[in-house]
């Protein structure tokens, strides 16, 4: 019996998913609207570029986003005198270990520029395509019937309802490789009386613009015109500021026309003339495109072909053989998180945490939120798109990131927090300015490239990047005469944002990750046999233990009440972090186990999770995992406070507005584990629930996490 079992478990779990089982547990997911949510859209994209759609498949009633990666706008610089140029900020200087250090603080004096610096650049949502209904106004409520099918394995949405008495037929999709949806629309309706708008905002320098964008009557800050191009294609150059992009919009047949903008507005009105009209519409930085945008048909194909290829070629996990109804849920999590970050995800420059749905921090992203958002491409081996930002990423912010050590005092590079593709600039703050655990990142995703790929040219290509890196870590840690060993802080601001900086010494995550990203240094410098910086060295082997109170790691050294007050049991419970998404380490003091289940335990007792950002859910089910407690990890993964809606979008909660990415990406990174393993994991038991096992778990094609 044990025999028997213990076979079905291997055979279960390392089944290949054939092209038609995961297509049809991909397609069981497909998402279905009968309205239009309040909250979300429903989105079609390329990961560089995305269309939210109401229930109509366009944007007629909720004016959800057409974002890019390239879109942005700045506001005036302000007048105030010594204000008027990024130059004439200067930070504030900190005390730090006997001298006083610049950081990018917004400075009192200066509120004006230090507020200029955090609000621009800003993303723009790029336009709004919807219905007219000629001279009508109609609401969501006079539609009939409506239905809307989003189709995962193709990226087709299907939309359809009844005006008017008849029936109307809305295809909406994106082009992957450039940035064009394609609309068809069937109904006897078309004409006057049924048309497609397209309209075009003015930014906002609100931190969070959710769930819409811009402002549709501010229409004299910014101008558009319209230009025919051909009898079945036109562009609109829109102006705002020193922001040029233009959209390009043809229609076939050729029967058609588009005018305007409307009195006081800048909104167009195409007018179909056929029963049946296919639209591309396609946005561009510059007027005039290098290649002209696809047509229709080859737009629906290569949407097609790119689908499948996502779907057939990266991981894959298949829990339909699992009774317990919790993997269904899980499951369905899985779909549709793997959908969403192709989308709103993948792109050349690091995403937003609300990716291209709705502005979050000015439509900025975050270097430390970074290995959540594409660490789970390389894991799932979906490397192509791990590669449409990294290295390339941390290269074009090395400059600024060399500037900003050397201002500081300290060598290498010292990576900024919240920035855009543009400036690389890390925006003021407080917070922004003393935060330290983006600055591993790049040893991690180096270390994960060459695990699949150990060729000199990952080496070469990753190590000006990790030399900088290392070189800031090894001369930011204080080495501390009395005590012997190197410090972390102060002042800084550890992964849990909650504390006070000045007395942050020491923090458990911060020092394991210091510790994991030098030794990855340093093997870095062994293979290329190039010569080992003796500061790593030095450093790795010698910072400070990590800080144990009463059995448990806690969040810093020195903390008080750690499990007394509920004050320190909040945020994020980042210690967990250090044998989870961390692996334990290579060389030194390993860790004392007993320790680690002690504070794994007293998280799940006092922690308020109720407070928590939701990718903690997927730290603690990491550390529960490694621990071989995989019902636990599956617990925390479904909790109720670690959610997704209809359409899989992760709920933000209390502090950040819905969507909140770094959650989807996050479950991918503990599914990811849950199915492909981790170093030292091969043979053993629990990745799954024990009864999962049994009944067969399909799993195919993941890259082992360390
Ligand atoms: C709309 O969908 C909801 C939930 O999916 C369902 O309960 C409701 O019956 C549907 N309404 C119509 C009119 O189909
Ligand atoms: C905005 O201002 C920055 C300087 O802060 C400049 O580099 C950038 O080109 C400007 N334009 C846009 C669209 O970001
Ligand atoms: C502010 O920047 C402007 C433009 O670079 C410069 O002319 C001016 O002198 C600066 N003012 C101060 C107080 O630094
Ligand atoms: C930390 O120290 C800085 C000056 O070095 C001070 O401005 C700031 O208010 C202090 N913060 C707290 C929370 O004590
Ligand atoms: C709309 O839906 C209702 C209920 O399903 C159905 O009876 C009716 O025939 C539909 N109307 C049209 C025009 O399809
Ligand atoms: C509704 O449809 C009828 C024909 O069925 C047409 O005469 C009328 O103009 C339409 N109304 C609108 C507002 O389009
Ligand atoms: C302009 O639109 C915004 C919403 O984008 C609204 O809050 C505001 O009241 C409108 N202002 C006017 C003058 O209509
Ligand atoms: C040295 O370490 C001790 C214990 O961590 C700490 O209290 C002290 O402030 C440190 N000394 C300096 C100069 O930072
Ligand atoms: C390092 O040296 C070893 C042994 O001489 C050699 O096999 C290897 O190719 C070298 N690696 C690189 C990146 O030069
Ligand atoms: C350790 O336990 C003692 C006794 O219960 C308590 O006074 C102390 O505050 C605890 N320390 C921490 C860091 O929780
Ligand atoms: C801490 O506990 C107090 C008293 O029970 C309560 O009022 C407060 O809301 C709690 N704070 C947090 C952050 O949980």
């Amino acid at each position: 019996m044990y025999v028997w079992s213990l076979l079905a478990v291997l055979l279960s779990v390392t089944e290949a998913v054939s092209v038609e089982q995961r297509q049809k547990v991909v397609r069981s997911f497909n998402v279905r609207r009968n309205a239009s949510s309040d909250t979300t859209p429903l989105q079609v994209g390329n990961g560089d570029f995305a269309f939210g759609a109401d229930i109509t498949g366009l944007q007629t009633f909720k004016p959800y986003a057409i974002m890019s990666t390239w879109g942005w706008h700045n506001f005036s610089l302000p007048t105030t005198p010594g204000q008027t140029s990024p130059g004439n900020f200067t930070g504030l200087q900190w005390w730090t270990h006997d001298r006083l250090v610049t950081y990018e603080q917004p400075n009192p004096a200066q509120n004006d520029i230090s507020n200029w610096l955090r609000e621009n650049p800003h993303r723009l949502n790029l336009a709004t395509v919807g219905f007219s209904f000629g001279n009508q106004k109609v609401t969501e409520e006079d539609l009939q019937n409506k239905t809307q099918e989003l189709d995962l394995w193709s990226g087709k949405l299907a939309s359809s309802f009844i005006y008017n008495g008849s029936l109307v037929e809305v295809e909406t999709w994106s082009d992957s490789n450039s940035d064009t949806i394609g609309v068809q629309v069937q109904s006897p309706s078309l004409g006057p009386g049924l048309g497609i708008f397209l309209d075009f905002p003015y930014p906002d320098n609100q931190k969070f613009n959710a769930p819409f964008v811009g402002h549709f009557n501010l229409t004299s800050k910014h101008k558009t015109t319209l230009t025919p191009l051909s009898p079945n294609s036109a562009q609109i150059e829109h102006t705002l500021d020193e922001t040029t992009y233009c959209t390009r919009i043809s229609w076939s047949p050729s029967q058609g026309s588009i005018a305007g903008p409307l009195p006081n507005t800048h909104r167009y009105i195409f007018t179909p003339s056929t029963p049946l009209i296919r639209l591309t519409i396609s946005f561009s930085p510059t007027p005039l495109p290098s290649s002209p945008p696809p047509s229709f048909t080859s737009l629906i194909s290569s949407s097609r072909d790119w689908w499948e290829s996502y779907w057939t070629h990266g991981a894959f996990i298949d829990l339909s053989r699992v009774t317990d109804p919790r993997a269904a849920s899980l499951q369905c999590r899985i779909i549709l998180s793997q959908y969403l970050t192709a989308i709103n995800s993948a792109s050349s420059f690091p995403p937003q945490e609300s990716g291209l749905v709705n502005n979050g921090w000015h439509g900025k992203f975050h270097l430390e939120m970074n290995l959540w958002h594409t660490l789970p491409f390389a894991r799932w081996n979906h490397f192509s798109l791990f590669h449409r930002s990294l290295p390339h990423l941390y290269s074009s912010l090395l400059p600024s990131s060399i500037s900003r050590a050397k201002m500081q005092g300290y060598k290498g590079a010292r990576w900024g927090k919240m920035t855009d593709p543009i400036t690389g600039r890390s925006a003021p703050g407080e917070i922004n300015s003393l935060l330290i655990w983006q600055q591993p990142h790049p040893m991690y995703f180096a270390e994960i490239e060459y695990r699949s790929f150990p060729s000199s040219y990952t080496l070469q290509r990753w190590d000006e990047i990790l030399t900088a890196s290392a070189d800031f870590m090894a001369s930011y840690a204080y080495y501390n005469s009395s005590t012997g060993v190197y410090d972390l802080g102060p002042p800084m601001y550890p992964v849990s944002e909650n504390t006070n900086p000045n007395t942050t010494l020491n923090p458990t995550f911060e020092l394991a990750y210091w510790r994991f990203g030098l030794a990855i240094a340093i093997s870095w410098k062994t293979r290329l046999n190039a010569t080992i910086p003796a500061a790593w060295v030095e450093v790795r082997d010698n910072l400070a233990p990590l800080p144990i109170e009463n059995g448990t790691y806690v969040t810093y050294e020195g903390i008080e009440g750690m499990w007394i007050s509920n004050k320190t049991t909040n945020d994020h419970p980042a210690m967990a972090g250090i044998f989870g998404l961390l692996p334990p380490p290579r060389s030194g003091k390993p860790l004392d186990m007993d320790v680690v289940k002690k504070t794994a335990g007293k998280i799940k007792e006092t922690w308020a999770l109720g407070e928590s950002y939701g990718w903690d859910f997927a730290m603690l089910a990491m550390n529960e995992l490694r621990l071989g407690n995989a019902e636990q990890a599956v617990e925390y993964l479904l909790h109720p406070i670690f959610e997704f809606d209809d359409a899989g979008y992760p709920v933000g909660g209390s502090r950040v507005p819905t969507p909140y990415f770094p959650n989807s990406a996050s479950l991918l990174l503990a599914t990811a584990m849950m199915a492909g393993g981790w170093d030292g994991s091969e043979g053993h038991q629990g990745h799954w629930p024990g009864s999962w096992e049994e009944e067969g778990v399909g799993v195919e094609g993941f890259v082992p996490g360390l």
